[in-house]
């Protein structure tokens, strides 16, 4: 194990109206076999001790599962490594490659307005799921797994695209803060599947329209989302949300 110094330049804003300012820590000592969250916890510690208001910041999980954590690192969604977030970042990554700076972001898009400091309201994306990502089905008793027949290639890529956990990197990385990926992957997710289809037409058409309403920003195909999202969700979901979009429209809605 080896300890690296390092100097933070943190995002603090103490509530949303507040215009926020970059505030430089140092940070001794820090273990490269630590998170970069366990990072923040030891520098909360001495902020802390010294008198100081700590850093706040989301997490939950822990786990890479649960999509609180996410804050931009050098610029970039989650940190530097591909396929990770920032929960499961560790500071060898930053031995690695030489990185002694480390500037820290809260997500930066017009539908995630910053509460404080790292954290930011995701409701959006509560909102976007609440408008149409179900399925109405008469429950009763679980049924046989293989009761209903479902195409491997289908559920294959229903369940690569369930794994989208609702992180916002994919908006906080493109340059319009669109929030495409997320959608495309939900209404693919559920669309994939024989339970999904009773809504197929309209999910899409109220999720775009919240997704909208929500002011996300319009895909231009830029690409970053993809590039930065820590569960590989490919821009396939895209065009299938727009396919389905544009035959919901051509059928009447
Ligand atoms: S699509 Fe990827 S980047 Fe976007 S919210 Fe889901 S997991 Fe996060
Ligand atoms: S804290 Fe849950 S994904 Fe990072």
């Amino acid at each position: 194990m080896s300890n690296i110094d390092l100097t933070l330049h943190v995002w603090r804003q103490e509530n949303p109206k507040d215009a926020g300012r970059f505030d430089q820590i140092e940070a001794k000592g820090v273990s490269t076999h630590a998170s970069f969250l366990e990072m923040l916890d030891v520098v909360n510690d001495q902020l802390l001790a010294e008198g100081k208001r700590p850093i706040a910041f989301d997490h939950d999980c822990r786990e890479g599962i649960c999509g609180m954590c996410g804050v931009m690192i050098n610029g970039e969604a989650h940190g530097p490594v591909r396929g990770t977030t920032t929960c499961q970042l560790h500071m060898r990554e930053f031995e690695t490659r030489g990185v002694k700076d480390i500037w820290i972001e809260p997500w930066r898009a017009k539908a995630f307005p910053v509460i404080q400091d790292l954290v930011v309201d995701r409701s959006a994306f509560d909102r976007v799921i609440q408008s149409g990502g179900y399925i109405s089905v008469k429950t009763g008793q679980a049924p046989d797994a293989n009761a209903v027949p479902v195409r491997k290639d289908d559920a294959d890529q229903a369940f690569q695209a369930a794994t989208c956990i609702g992180c916002g990197a994919c908006v906080a990385s493109c340059p319009n803060g669109s929030a495409a990926l997320f959608v495309g992957a939900k209404i693919t997710h559920l669309g994939l599947l024989p339970q999904g289809q009773t809504e197929r037409a309209s999910r899409v058409l109220d999720m775009v329209a919240q997704m909208d309403d929500e002011g996300f920003g319009a895909c231009t195909s830029h690409g970053e989302c993809e590039a930065t999202c820590p569960k590989g969700i490919k821009l396939d979901v895209i065009a299938r949300m727009n396919g389905d979009y544009r035959r919901s429209v051509i059928a009447g809605g």
